[in-house]
């Protein structure tokens, strides 16, 4: 391979007949790889011609590249003098006076803030963005400020203590980092840089499906204690997700598989969508056409731009259920299965009947990213205990969605919640400040957490309970039709 090209050669191979790119300085002949991209042909063809690198590293983990391509597809080195010089784009320039340092940040929308500034608007687009008009992404948190709280007092509150516990693994604070893709898109540490703020708090992480670092690149540096799950989306090619389970079942830090049922197909991120459409009105090189067209010829009207989620959801399965999935999942790991996403009691109700293979529950509506208007996981919880509060002796129960205060993960554990996650949360929290700004963003929640269980007259977590809150008012507006659970058991043991 001690080929080198010259940009302008690289510059000519810019069509679907013929496409190279440059990643990490060598050029590479994807032309036959573009029907079988998982995130689709059209993002390739953007860059066809070009160096790709600034594009695809932040969201695309090592060792993709050699899996994905023959060796022969690689061309040979481009000759670095024959690249075009960049000037920084404006939001670079803004970006490089850096941000103010974390210390000076008071609360999480001050980190929101600050991280909106520091990343790229395609990053900006992807995290912030959730489904429709938003609402379930609002509603997620102005649900915890319809919770009051009941102060004691006359209580000694010098002790407080976060300390909690997870499937039987100590826990520092009971609040974890939840799932979140493309760790990288917002900051270099990445979800190996969540990892390390993660440490020092003894808090747990969840590892995205979709995480823009290996599983073994998060772990690598793991305390002998530290806790991490790891998120599945089941592969349509099932050979996929097998192949990722062995390699998570090497990797002793990973306790449990987080099964996601939330999203079997993305919500309409329209944040997301009209990023990636400002892109696609970018100059095209020549032979490429600005919109893809279907076979017939039409416009491809229907799958629009699509956007980061569209292309990381291409080759999810849609298509699970109970009584296939859970079975080929034994067959795969020995891991305990925590489900993510359930949105009633219905389900809650039927993951209890999946023990001991399902050990947990995630009331999550994937932070309003995939159906706008479904509820968040505060009803789902006030649903628990209203129809089934039984479920809560036979799983473990977290949450995510909406956490921007202590007395938003203190109200959530007094319902019964075992443990809080932060999704976006913790990916602002790394924009602002790399793996401080995540230590950071655990920092202020944690001591909001403590002021509000002072406040309360409380010194553990496991002490936290209903008579904490006042729900009047959030229980108003939760489902109130007929349970259903005798049906749901008897089908459920007619299957068995
Ligand atoms: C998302 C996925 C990838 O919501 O979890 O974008």
């Amino acid at each position: 391979m001690a080929n080198m090209l010259d940009a302008a050669e690289v510059a000519k191979h810019n069509t679907r007949e013929s496409c190279w790119v440059i990643l990490y300085g060598k050029v590479y002949d994807v032309t036959d790889f573009l029907s079988s991209h998982p995130g689709g042909a059209k993002i390739i063809l953007k860059l066809a011609g070009t160096d790709a690198t600034e594009e695809y590293d932040p969201i695309h983990p090592p060792g993709i590249l050699e899996e994905e391509l023959k060796p022969e597809a690689c061309l040979g080195t481009v000759d670095p003098s024959t690249l075009p010089k960049e000037e920084p784009a404006q939001e670079q320039q803004e970006a490089a006076q850096g941000p103010p340092p974390v210390e000076s940040l008071l609360n999480l929308d001050e980190i929101e803030e600050v991280a909106t500034k520091q990343v790229s608007q395609k990053a900006w687009a992807y995290y912030s963005s959730a489904s429709d008009d938003k609402f379930s992404k609002q509603f997620n948190n102005r649900i915890y400020q319809s919770i009051l709280l009941r102060p004691r007092v006359f209580v000694d509150c010098t002790r407080c203590e976060l300390e909690t516990s997870v499937l039987g693994h100590k826990l520092g604070l009971p609040i974890f980092v939840a799932p979140a893709a493309m760790a990288r898109l917002g900051h270099p540490a990445g979800e190996a840089g969540m990892a390390e703020a993660c440490r020092s708090f003894g808090a747990m992480q969840i590892i995205s499906n979709n995480a823009s670092m290996t599983p073994e690149q998060i772990v690598k540096d793991a305390a002998p204690d530290q806790v991490f799950g790891w998120q599945l989306y089941v592969q349509i090619d099932r050979e996929k997700s097998e192949a990722m389970l062995a390699r998570i079942n090497k990797l002793k830090a990973i306790k449990f598989i987080v099964l996601t049922l939330d999203a079997p197909v993305p919500g309409k991120r329209e944040d997301d969508e009209r990023n990636s459409m400002a892109g696609a009105a970018a100059p095209v090189p020549s032979g490429v056409k600005a919109a893809e067209r279907t076979a017939d010829g039409t416009p491809d009207v229907a799958s629009g731009s699509g956007g980061v989620g569209q292309q990381l959801f291409a080759g999810t399965d849609p298509s699970l259920r109970w009584q296939d999935t859970l079975p080929w999942l034994a067959q795969h790991t020995d891991l305990p299965i925590v489900l993510k996403g359930l949105q009633t009691h219905e389900d809650a109700y039927l993951a209890s009947l999946h023990t001991p293979q399902v050990k947990g529950i995630i009331l999550s509506n994937h932070g309003g990213r995939a159906l706008d208007t479904a509820p968040p996981a505060v009803h789902t919880l006030l649903e628990i205990r209203k129809y089934c509060p039984e479920v809560f002796d036979k799983l473990e129960v977290y949450v995510d969605g909406g956490i921007r205060r202590g007395t938003d993960v203190v109200k959530a554990l007094c319902l019964g919640a075992k443990a809080v996650g932060l999704g976006r949360a913790a990916l602002w929290g790394l924009a602002a400040g790399g793996v401080d700004g995540v230590r950071r963003t655990l920092q202020i929640l944690a001591d909001e957490s403590k002021t509000c269980m002072r406040l309360l007259g409380v010194e553990s977590v496991d002490a936290l309970g209903p008579q904490h809150i006042n729900t009047r008012m959030a229980e108003q507006q939760i489902y109130d039709g007929p349970s259903n659970l005798d049906s749901l058991r008897q089908a459920f043991k007619a299957r068995l």
